[in-house]
């Protein structure tokens, strides 16, 4: 489908402040995707549909969720907003017709990461958190830096934000995203002298 046709139809459906960000993770994906040596135009793709079904209520999500067959974890019954990324991904399927396995993953895995992610959902999930419209968050600078110098840090920073902030505010936190967290933290020989954290 037409990059154009996509932008109109995710202008059409988001509300404008999630319109603008996803169009800053569809160029941040694109440049992470040129820098790291991936596919730019799927890149592009992922990152303009990640939140495809972000404007959707927790009610019409599980509907979803019952419509395309998807199983509902735990964490996502406690946190029904987490459904948007594998929801987003069933919409990306059947609504925008994308079929490659690895945009579908990226989108899936957007939220949460997941152990071991392929070079395009890490650039999707690094690309979401640190696009130019999102509001300044700690370390920001330095995870913008190793998005560009070094993915697997930038993914395990940004973890580490999460978990953080998930636990000053006592919000439940997905399992996937601690597995995730462990598995990056272990990943990078230069933060093997940190002392580890536990969630
Ligand atoms: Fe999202
Ligand atoms: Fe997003």
């Amino acid at each position: 489908m037409d990059m154009e046709i996509i932008r109109e139809r995710m202008k059409a459906i988001l509300n404008e402040n999630r319109y603008q960000h996803v169009l800053g993770v569809e160029e941040v994906c694109k440049d992470l995707a040129v820098i790291h040596g991936y596919d730019m135009e799927k890149a592009g793709i992922a990152g303009l549909l990640h939140d495809c079904a972000k404007n959707l209520t927790d009610e019409e999500l599980l509907q979803k969720c019952k419509e395309y067959h998807l199983p509902v974890t735990e964490a996502e019954e406690k946190s029904i907003y987490l459904l948007h990324a594998k929801v987003g991904a069933a919409i990306a399927k059947d609504q925008f017709g994308v079929h490659d396995d690895d945009i579908l993953k990226a989108i899936t895995f957007h939220t949460t990461g997941r152990p071991a992610m392929s070079l395009l959902e890490k650039i999707v999930f690094t690309a979401d958190y640190i696009e130019p419209n999102r509001k300044p968050l700690p370390r920001i600078k330095e995870i913008r830096i190793a998005a560009y110098d070094n993915l697997d840090l930038a993914v395990f920073l940004i973890l580490k934000n999460t978990l953080d902030y998930l636990k000053s505010t006592s919000a439940n936190i997905d399992k996937k995203t601690i597995e995730t967290y462990e598995y990056y933290r272990k990943v990078d020989l230069n933060l093997a002298h940190e002392d580890p954290c536990f969630y």
